[in-house]
């Protein structure tokens, strides 16, 4: 009868918890999902007497909910969560969400553990392949043996590389223009919408090439959301064979996609003609052992790229101006470099002078400083780790949080300013700063992030003059994956020049 309770009371805490998903099979499917995972949860605990009885184990918060534990709190504002735990804790320490223990390594000594650890000690594929593997595809990224993963990102750094950001810079500036025409002289407008829709194209155009930059129309887009839509807490949460409308249209969308890549890698590879791009350096690419990688393997990576890509620009850019329009004085300082850099005519935009716009390159750092997109890495334990003098056991989920370690009190002065000068003489420890994560599983898009929003912030700036509708910085929204701005309304009008 426990049981039975605990399911009614956790189902109906999660559905408040995941008030986004109204479908109708939603809460039937929860229910019985939940009912599965609070068994495995309880025969668990049973089990889990063998524990060794010798070891430390880090100190764990207490929850009065049995199974959820701390997701409501956690899940209602996570970094006030991390924050007062660290307090009362310190830099390692456990606690319980939906059956799942969750170990926080935070600050930039207790990070060293993960960033430095072997994947097959804390693992990344069991933790993210759930989410990933049915939008990406199979045979990339985590439903590879990390070895081959790590040969996929060395091809996708190769094609990253400094000729073809010459060339993206172009294609960024004109597609930021053109996308803007649409707002005119004046006016308040979602901010995060745009850039959200305007880096669909732009990534489209630098990173899968102008065939299929072409075809990006509305259907297109819409495919793009609806495999987006697979980046859920309900993906993460349910087994993939829940028969959710969202997780049916991710894979459709999925299907649907793979076929529009493969027509045109295929016109590619037959048009003998070798376009010098990312998608061309991917069909040249081989193996170690000299194998080229398949069109499906082709396509998942393309995939991966643009959705590795979207959110956390779009986020990132969409802060960078919430920034820059609270702060008219900086904003004037940014748009004065435009001229002192470039030219006073200001003429089009190109990647020697970018690398140049240094206050422009401070703003956007600190902007990755205050408001990381991804708040948390994750890795499962497949071995018992050690840290802080804690022996974290087999099967707790291992996280790292770039937003904690970014505004940590004994780490950074002035912690909750928007101080873009502190780079010019602090430095932090190694891993203080960590918005691209580090060690193996580091970030392999961020110069090819810096070299778009940069170049997007450029055109802004050289457009428009942005403040603030009434004072109103936008509040963090918690509930969506990647932290974004809430109620992202802008206003701006166009600059005399
Ligand atoms: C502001 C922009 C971006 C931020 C803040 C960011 C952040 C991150 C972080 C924190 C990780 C480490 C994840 C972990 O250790 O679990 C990561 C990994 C990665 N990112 Fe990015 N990223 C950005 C843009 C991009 C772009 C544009 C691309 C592709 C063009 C990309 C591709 C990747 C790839 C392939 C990995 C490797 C994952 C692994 O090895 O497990 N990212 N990124």
């Amino acid at each position: 009868k426990m049981s039975t309770q605990f399911y009614q009371m956790s189902t109906k805490l999660l559905g408040d918890t995941m008030g986004k998903m109204n479908e109708n099979l939603t809460s039937l499917v929860l229910a019985a999902s939940l009912f599965t995972l609070t068994l495995g949860y309880v025969s668990k605990r049973l089990l889990k007497e063998s524990e060794d009885k010798d070891a430390k184990y880090p100190p764990y918060i207490p929850s009065s909910i049995p199974f959820l534990g701390h997701a409501i709190a956690f899940g209602k504002s996570p970094i006030e969560f991390l924050e007062n735990a660290y307090e009362k804790y310190g830099p390692v320490f456990s606690f319980t969400m939906v059956g799942k223990t969750f170990t926080y390594l935070l600050g930039s000594d207790a990070a060293t553990l993960m960033f430095n650890s072997k994947n097959e000690d804390l693992n990344a594929e069991d933790v993210y392949s759930k989410l990933t593997t049915p939008v990406f595809g199979k045979g990339v990224a985590y439903d590879v043996p990390n070895p081959i993963f790590l040969e996929q990102k060395k091809m996708l750094k190769t094609g990253l590389n400094i000729a073809h950001f010459k060339e993206h810079v172009k294609l960024i500036e004109s597609e930021t223009v053109e996308y803007f025409r649409r707002w005119g002289d004046s006016g308040e407008r979602n901010l995060f919408e745009a850039l959200s829709e305007l880096i669909i194209l732009t990534a489209s155009s630098c990173l899968h090439g102008k065939e299929i930059r072409s075809m990006l129309n509305e259907q297109v887009a819409q495919l793009y959301t609806d495999l987006d839509g697979g980046f859920s807490h309900a993906a993460w949460l349910l087994p993939t064979w829940v028969p959710l409308p969202s997780f049916r249209k991710r894979d459709r969308a999925h299907r649907e996609i793979k076929n529009i890549f493969f027509k045109v890698i295929e016109k590619r590879r037959k048009s003998g003609e070798t376009a010098d791009d990312i998608l061309q350096t991917l069909i040249d690419a081989t193996y170690k052992d000299g194998r080229p990688l398949t069109d499906d393997e082709i396509a998942g990576m393309l995939i991966g790229l643009l959705l590795a890509g979207q959110h956390t620009s779009s986020t990132t850019s969409a802060w960078l101006g919430f920034f820059l329009a609270q702060d008219k004085a900086l904003q004037d300082r940014c748009y004065a470099e435009q001229k002192a850099v470039c030219g006073e005519d200001l003429p089009p935009l190109d990647f020697d002078q970018l690398k140049d716009l240094n206050l422009l390159e401070r703003c956007l750092k600190e902007t990755l400083r205050l408001r990381p997109p991804i708040m948390t890495m994750m890795r499962m334990a497949r071995t018992p780790q050690t840290a802080a003098g804690y022996t974290i056991p087999v099967g707790h989920q291992v996280c790292v949080s770039p937003t904690v370690n970014h505004r940590l009190r004994d780490a950074w002065m002035e912690r909750m300013e928007f101080r873009p000068e502190r780079y010019l003489n602090d430095t932090a420890d190694k891993f203080a700063y960590i918005p691209f994560g580090a060690g193996r599983h580091r970030c392999i898009g961020e110069n090819f992030a810096y070299v778009q929003i940069k170049t997007i912030w450029s055109t802004l700036l050289r457009l428009y003059e942005f403040e603030l509708v009434d004072g109103y910085f936008p509040t963090i929204n918690y509930t969506t994956m990647i932290h974004t701005p809430h109620n992202p309304i802008i206003r701006y009008k166009r600059r005399k020049q």
